[in-house]
């Protein structure tokens, strides 16, 4: 039997995954960890804790499975998107990475657009510079860090510092690379007039391929050690959200996928680079060779509910422990007893500022329409609706922009609610299906290994033998439409508010 490893660098976690040539997922084990946030705003994470887990992991995968070496065919990589690691001219970490969540790079945000111009930066790399992104960060480390930035010789993501660790090679591949600000994402290579613009030297970025090609080979020094064949290939691999898509196969025109982990994504795979003039989406480079995605994200989505039940469910965490149960089934059994619509009271998921549609970090959450007759249930379902309408805000703007999905698949820890589908679907007013296998990235890397060894034919063989669809969701006629219209207005009412409270 031949056998793939696909691993997720997470922000919580890594983890790997042992893929069988059948399309079997055997096992996938992870190891958790923390990001640390040196103030407020600022997040890190130290890039060896990734690489102690990788090399913890796969002996430990090999030998529970009693696995030879030789019979991993491939390892393909995804991870957590646009986060700096830096290297020294050892390939030596230089600094903790930053992370993708950290927003410290307002004022290089700035600067880059008014370096490059707000409109150009669009037209060159197909997205706005975000403080999210990696551009930002780079010039943060050259303005406040320069005896760093001085020293440093590559700049990776995530992954690809795995890789480097793996093979020796410095490669990103383009649906990764294309968070990072400085890739021309529709010609599918670093933007020379942006690096010009950022003086960026681009000695200092790695070589690229597509997400499905050989970036390299295991050397022998880490085969000996991690119990790998010397000479095995690592394919690009993949940004999470990007790998994620392959791993419930998505991988064609009119399919796509609602994410509901901490945050919330809305992705469609598209065989266009369409691109949002207002930035709103972003347009990546899709692991499908050549081709493109279009995505939004919900800052606060499964991180919403979980607010609300680490603050105010103590009563129902205490009865879930008591009987046995996840305490998110007892919320979703309450809020299954409110009528659509949650007796008119309608949340703004906006715990965390939002980035899709507003890229606003100023705002911040709201319970409108709130009487004495709404009770902790009310509250449950109206956050349920609130997420699915800052979703739907996302879907909207793909719309707007003819990228759509007919069917959608609905995937993250959010997706196991009958409560939370059913209310996407009609939110939506889109089919929406689960997976038998929830995943998500690391699986999606194990099958771009696959074909990358020649294990699978193509991406649509390996899809095909892994993804298993469990549940489908048909949308119904529903109120939401109206909810939805005022949900769309509250925002638009507090926009000046929000600035001036947080300037309070
Ligand atoms: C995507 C994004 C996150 C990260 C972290 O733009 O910011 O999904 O990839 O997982």
């Amino acid at each position: 039997m031949q056998y793939l490893l696909g691993i997720d660098i997470g922000t919580s976690s890594t983890k790997v995954l042992l893929l069988a040539e059948t399309g079997y997922i055997v096992d996938d084990i992870d190891r958790l960890y923390d990001f640390e946030m040196p103030a407020n705003g600022w997040t890190e994470q130290d890039p060896n804790l990734w690489w102690q887990a990788v090399r913890e992991i796969i002996p430990e995968m090999l030998q529970k499975h009693n696995i030879d070496g030789k019979a991993i065919k491939g390892i393909g990589i995804a991870g957590q998107m646009h986060s700096l690691v830096m290297l020294d001219a050892e390939g030596d970490v230089l600094r903790k990475a930053i992370l993708w969540n950290d927003q410290r790079t307002g004022k290089q945000v700035d600067e880059i657009n008014e370096i490059v111009g707000a409109a150009r930066h669009i037209e060159l790399t197909s997205n706005p510079p975000l403080t999210g992104f990696t551009s930002p960060k780079i010039l943060w480390v050259r303005e406040n860090e320069p005896e760093i930035y001085e020293k440093c010789n590559k700049i990776l993501l995530p992954k690809d510092y795995i890789r480097y660790k793996l093979t020796g090679e410095y490669v990103s591949d383009v649906s990764d690379a294309s968070g990072m600000g400085l890739l021309d994402v529709k010609k599918r290579t670093w933007s020379e007039e942006i690096l010009k613009d950022l003086k960026i030297d681009r000695d200092l970025l790695p070589s690229l391929v597509e997400s499905v090609e050989i970036s390299g080979y295991v050397t022998k020094e880490i085969a000996q050690e991690l119990g790998l064949a010397e000479g095995t290939p690592v394919v690009g691999g993949a940004g999470d959200n990007a790998a994620a898509a392959i791993g419930v196969g998505v991988i064609k025109d009119g399919t796509g996928f609602t994410t509901i982990g901490t945050s919330g994504v809305v992705f469609v795979h598209s065989s266009k680079p369409s691109t949002d003039e207002k930035g709103r989406v972003h347009t990546f480079c899709s692991a499908v060779p050549n081709e493109w995605h279009l995505m939004g994200v919900t800052l606060a989505a499964g991180s919403s509910l979980q607010w609300f039940r680490n603050r105010f469910c103590h009563e129902e965490m205490a009865e879930a422990d008591q009987i046995g149960v996840d305490v998110y089934k007892i919320m979703d059994d309450k809020a299954a007893e409110i009528k659509e619509g949650s007796d008119k009271l309608i949340f703004l998921p906006y715990l965390s500022g939002e980035r899709t549609p507003h890229l606003d970090p100023d705002a911040r959450g709201v319970f409108f329409g709130l009487s004495t007759i709404h009770e902790k249930a009310h509250l449950i379902r109206a956050i349920l609706e609130g997420v699915a309408f800052s979703l739907n805000d996302c879907l909207s703007v793909l719309r707007e922009l003819d990228v759509d999905a007919a069917t959608m698949m609905l995937t993250g820890g959010g997706a196991s609610s009958p409560l939370w589908q059913k209310i996407i679907a009609d939110v939506f007013r889109c089919k929406m299906q689960t997976c038998k296998s929830n995943q998500g990235p690391a699986l999606g890397a194990a099958i771009l290994a696959g074909v990358g060894s020649a294990v699978f034919k193509d991406l649509q063989d390996g899809c095909e033998k892994v993804v298993e669809i469990k549940r489908v969701v048909e949308p119904s006629e529903s109120e939401y439409a109206n909810f939805y219209e005022i949900y769309k207005s509250i925002y638009q009412s507090l926009k000046v508010e929000y600035k001036k409270l947080s300037k309070i």
